[in-house]
Order: structure tokens, then C-alpha cells, then sequence
């Protein structure tokens, strides 16, 4: 997998992006903050978002649709309001050069916090739009970190339904260049799962700066 580019910025910027309904003992928690902390070791300092899912999402609803399939050009003032928090998180994704997701298995798929953000950012014409050849992805230049966290459901196996699902709307809005990091099977071997994750983290982000450029 490619380094993560800045686009010519000054700093990266990183979305962090956090599914656990849990703060104090969240797993994905300290795992996403762990790969925040290694990005600002390698590229200095980062840019960072915190969309934190536990403070809310807004839901897709009779308004939120009716506006969404308005052209933006004849939307009235209530469809602007209706489609307001979609669009701050959808600009926080535009902006965004790294997407840092920590996501627990919550019921084999992912927690609903989750789905509604996917719900949210996954907006035709601006995360994705429709060519003669299907849809096609406007966040190609996005890379992607996800820590996949679980009780017993071990990642990418038959009954985990959450990992190929990341992987696939990711892909639909673009977002090819993911990783992939498992702190799964916690409730029979939490140490080696998590210690297993910082051995993936360090992989990915060694703590060498590139000597030819901040983010090649
Ligand atoms: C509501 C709920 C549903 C869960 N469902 C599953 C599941 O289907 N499979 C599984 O392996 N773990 C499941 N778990 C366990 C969590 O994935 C596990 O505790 C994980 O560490 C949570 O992430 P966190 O530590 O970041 O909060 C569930 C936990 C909760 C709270």
C-alpha cells in the first residue's frame, strides 16, 4: 500500500473517524490514537478532525431525501437545513488526505452510528457520481487506515460482515487504498490481538521520515 500524500499541503490531514459506543475501555480507541501518534512521529504534525460517532448522527429521512434529489442549484432553505450536517461531514471527508476509522463488530456488521456516517458521506455528484460505465468514486486520492475490533468474530471471517462492507463502500466513493488492521477475538486473547495490531501499525507507518519528501 502506498505512503499517504499531502496533496502540497503544509500538514497531513487526517479524519479520524471513531464507531465504538464505548470511551473509556474502547480497544479501536486507543488503536486509532496509536496510528494518529505514528503519523505525527513519521510526517511531524498533522492536521487532525475528530468525528467522534458517539456524539451523534443525523439519520436519512423524508427531508434529507427529498433534499438530496433536488439539484443543489433549486435547493429551498429547508433542504439546505435538511442536508446541513450532511454536508459538514461530507467536507471534513473532502479535506481529509488520511481516513483514520476505528470500528468495532457490533452484531457481525458494523454499529449503526456507522452506517448512518456512511449513510451521511455517500453523496452522489459529491463523494461519487454516475458515469455510462456505473458509478465511479471521487475520493481516489484518500487513504484509508481501519482498526476492525471484536469480541470472538475473528476479521475476515465468514461470519464477520463489517470488514468486507468497509472495504467495499470505501471502494464505492473511491477509497482504494486501505488498510486493513484487525484487534479482533479480544475476549480470548486481547493481548496478542492488540499487541499484533501496533506490530501492523508500525508496519504501515514505519517512524522513518522519507529523506526526499514529507509524504511520498
Ligand atoms: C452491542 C455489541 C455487539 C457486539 N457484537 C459482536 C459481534 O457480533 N461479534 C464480535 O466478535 N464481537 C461483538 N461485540 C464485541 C465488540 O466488538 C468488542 O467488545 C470490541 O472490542 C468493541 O470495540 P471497542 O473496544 O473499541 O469498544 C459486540 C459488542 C457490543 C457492545
Amino acid at each position: 500500500m502506498q505512503a499517504p500524500t499531502n496533496r502540497g499541503t503544509e500538514k497531513l490531514r487526517v479524519l479520524e473517524v471513531s464507531a465504538s459506543g464505548r470511551v473509556g475501555d474502547s480497544v479501536s480507541r486507543v488503536l486509532t490514537q496509536d496510528l494518529i501518534n505514528a503519523l505525527e512521529h513519521r510526517y511531524g504534525s498533522v492536521d487532525l478532525t475528530r468525528r467522534d460517532l458517539i456524539d451523534g448522527v443525523p439519520f436519512v429521512n423524508e427531508s434529507w431525501i427529498s433534499a438530496n434529489f433536488t439539484d443543489s442549484d433549486e435547493r429551498t432553505v429547508a433542504h439546505q437545513a435538511a442536508l446541513a450536517g450532511s454536508d459538514g461531514l461530507v467536507a471534513e471527508l473532502l479535506e481529509a488526505d488520511v481516513l483514520v476509522i476505528g470500528v468495532p463488530i457490533y452484531n457481525f456488521g458494523v454499529p449503526a452510528a456507522f452506517k448512518a456516517w456512511i449513510d451521511m458521506i455517500a453523496r452522489a455528484r459529491l463523494t461519487f457520481r454516475y458515469t455510462e460505465n456505473g458509478p465511479e468514486g471521487l475520493l481516489a486520492g484518500t487513504k484509508a487506515y481501519v482498526i476492525v475490533s471484536s469480541g470472538g468474530v475473528p476479521v475476515d471471517s465468514p461470519a464477520d460482515f463489517a470488514t468486507p462492507y468497509i472495504r467495499h463502500v470505501l471502494g464505492f466513493i473511491g477509497i482504494t487504498d486501505v488498510d486493513i488492521i484487525a484487534a479482533d477475538q479480544l475476549n480470548s486473547k486481547a493481548d496478542e490481538s492488540i499487541d499484533a495490531a501496533r506490530v501492523r501499525i508500525a508496519e504501515l507507518v514505519p517512524a522513518s521520515q522519507p529523506s526526499d519528501t514529507r509524504a511520498a
